[in-house]
């Protein structure tokens, strides 16, 4: 795979000459990049590992239990990696089939579930949203949806654990179009479930996929027995009351189903349904293939000066994500950025938009498990690891030519909010110090008690991981031993009519006034339930949002 990888970069580079806008077309329309959205458990890495066996970039896929142990120390994909040698970055993964060239951005989960995963979504042109077919919709999934939904990315929805008790096909449907408010347009239909998932009706082509379980559990390619719909020996070989129930299903589907139309795909309005089972690598094709078919290539980003797109000659790009090391012997911070248009190449000279001044992309590189390849060259939809130490902040935009400033990387709602203490006063410099870079790296968000005269900030997280981190860097870095104290909210609006609003609005209660960096309103509040209890009974506080973008 990896000489896959250089020879198609040597290829890149003759051609990097000629920067012409058919050179970069060509280059864009083979990309497609997509995130994975996902509870816990849906098969997030047992998906991926698949859809690596059928993109080719693998030949036998491991069995992902040893992983599981090893899960709480690493990220999934580290374990992955290590586990079968493939050229997995930290934060994307590249793989190539025959067409195409595809991206796929890693939305940390488990106990590593944190801004950075909303943030991966900023990056990211596509989203699949895997569900559990025993489960249906579960609550990381609804928090992922809503980032996608603010994006109007589409959605590509995956069904799986079809061979496990599964909620009727039907109703899973229902769940996503009422509570999502998203159309559905099943491309594939489960015959049976549990024990008896037999296949798939394949809907475009009226098509009967009839999978032969066999010894090697999902490490290889499934055998797929293909027949026509209406072919007689269907009948034989479905039992009755499952060839009866797809009968009536088909004809249902034919009746209610919206049209497949790709502009409202592209739009997020209508999600393609897979269903299947990753473990048994039963739909993945199908899905690779259609998922191939209807994506959105890379697609114009919207900038002060306008919308940019792909095919735009200079070069543009953001800062979603910021990774610092851990281990205290290798302390460097890689920027990752998504390339919005024009060609990177290694060395190049570019602005940073932030502080108007030049800088020089030297150490290019994407991370590798044993080691690190360096990258030559990008085009719009990829993913470049930059190691400039202490240069970039998240949501920073970098371009050459004329100036252009990409809108940045929202707040997202936090969840967690808790006082930061500096027991020792002899180190505040220390503290504001590193609660200051620590805050540019998009560690954490901080807030400021507005109400109660307490000075301490407040940080604010997604996930709790967050907050270990940086008691860990604060401490391993800046030499302070900072104490956490845990407030008991759960809920960040912010106040979009801003200070006028909440003094128009009078007295609150059920929630905490806080202000964020740059001196916005936020309101803390407990749950849900007192968000709309405030908005039913002051309507002065005008409209709250749960996410908001650097002023
Ligand atoms: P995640 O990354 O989304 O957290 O999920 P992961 O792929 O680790 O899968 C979670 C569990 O679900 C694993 O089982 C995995 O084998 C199982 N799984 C994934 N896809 C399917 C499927 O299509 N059918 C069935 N029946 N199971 C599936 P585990 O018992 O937690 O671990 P393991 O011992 O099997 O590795």
């Amino acid at each position: 795979h990896s000489s896959r990888l250089s020879d198609s970069s040597l290829h890149e580079d003759k051609e990097a000459s000629s920067s012409s806008t058919e050179f970069l077309a060509k280059e864009i329309s083979k990309r497609r990049n997509f995130a994975i959205i996902s509870h816990p458990d849906a098969g997030k890495t047992t998906l991926t590992e698949k859809l690596l066996l059928y993109g080719g970039a693998i030949h036998e896929a491991g069995a992902v239990k040893a992983r599981r142990a090893a899960r709480h120390a690493t990220s999934d994909w580290m374990e992955l990696e290590k586990q079968r040698g493939i050229s997995i970055t930290s934060t994307a993964l590249v793989f190539e089939t025959d067409d195409h060239q595809i991206t796929l951005l890693d939305t940390p989960g488990h106990q590593d579930f944190g801004e950075d995963t909303y943030r991966t979504l900023a990056a990211a042109d596509n989203a699949v949203m895997l569900v559990d077919a025993g489960k249906g919709l579960e609550p990381q999934t609804r928090k992922l949806f809503e980032v996608c939904r603010m994006r109007k990315l589409p959605i590509f929805t995956f069904i799986n654990k079809m061979d496990r008790p599964a909620l009727e096909a039907l109703e899973l449907l229902d769940e996503i179009e009422k509570e999502f408010e998203l159309s559905t347009h099943a491309i594939n239909w489960p015959i049976g479930s549990g024990d008896r998932f037999m296949g798939l009706y394949y809907r475009p082509k009226n098509e009967v996929h009839l999978f032969e379980k066999d010894q090697s559990h999902g490490s290889k390619e499934a055998s797929v027995q293909v027949l026509p719909w209406g072919d007689p020996s269907l009948q034989t070989i479905i039992p009755e009351d499952l060839y009866q129930q797809l009968e009536e299903e088909i004809e249902l589907l034919e009746a209610v189903s919206q049209p497949l139309e790709l502009e409202k795909i592209h739009q997020g309005e209508l999600s393609p349904v897979f269903f299947g089972s990753a473990m048994n690598n039963f739909g993945v094709k199908l899905f690779l293939e259609s998922f191939l078919k209807y994506a959105q290539q890379p697609i114009p980003h919207a900038a002060d000066v306008g919308l940019i797109e792909p095919d735009y000659p200079e070069f543009t790009g953001f800062v979603f994500k910021l990774q610092a090391n851990m281990d205290p012997k290798h302390r460097d911070k890689v920027a990752f950025v998504r390339v919005c248009s024009g060609q990177f190449m290694k060395g190049m000279k570019v602005q940073l938009a932030r502080t108007g001044r030049q800088v020089s992309l030297t150490r290019p590189q994407k991370m590798f498990a044993q080691d690190r390849m360096t990258v030559e060259t990008g085009f719009a939809g990829d993913v470049i690891g930059l190691n400039n130490p202490n240069t970039f902040a998240i949501g920073d935009t970098i371009y050459t030519g004329s100036r252009v400033v990409f809108p940045g990387i929202p707040s997202f709602s936090p969840e967690l909010f808790s006082y930061m203490r500096n027991p020792n006063p002899s180190k505040y410099k220390q503290f504001q110090k590193g609660l200051t870079e620590l805050l540019g790296e998009g560690a954490v968000q901080v807030l400021y008690s507005v109400d109660s005269g307490r000075t301490d900030p407040i940080l604010a997280a997604v996930g709790q991981l967050q907050f270990e981190v940086l008691q860990y860097r604060m401490s391993s870095e800046y030499g302070v031993e900072v104490q956490l104290e845990p407030l008991g909210y759960s809920v960040a609006r912010w106040v979009t009519g801003g200070w006028p609003a909440i003094q128009k609005a009078g007295k609150l209660y059920n929630c905490a006034t806080v202000k964020d960096w740059w001196g916005r309103p936020v309101l803390l509040f407990r749950n849900g339930w007192s968000v709309s209890q405030l908005m039913a009974e002051n309507s002065e506080i005008g409209e709250l949002t749960p996410y908001a973008l650097p002023p």
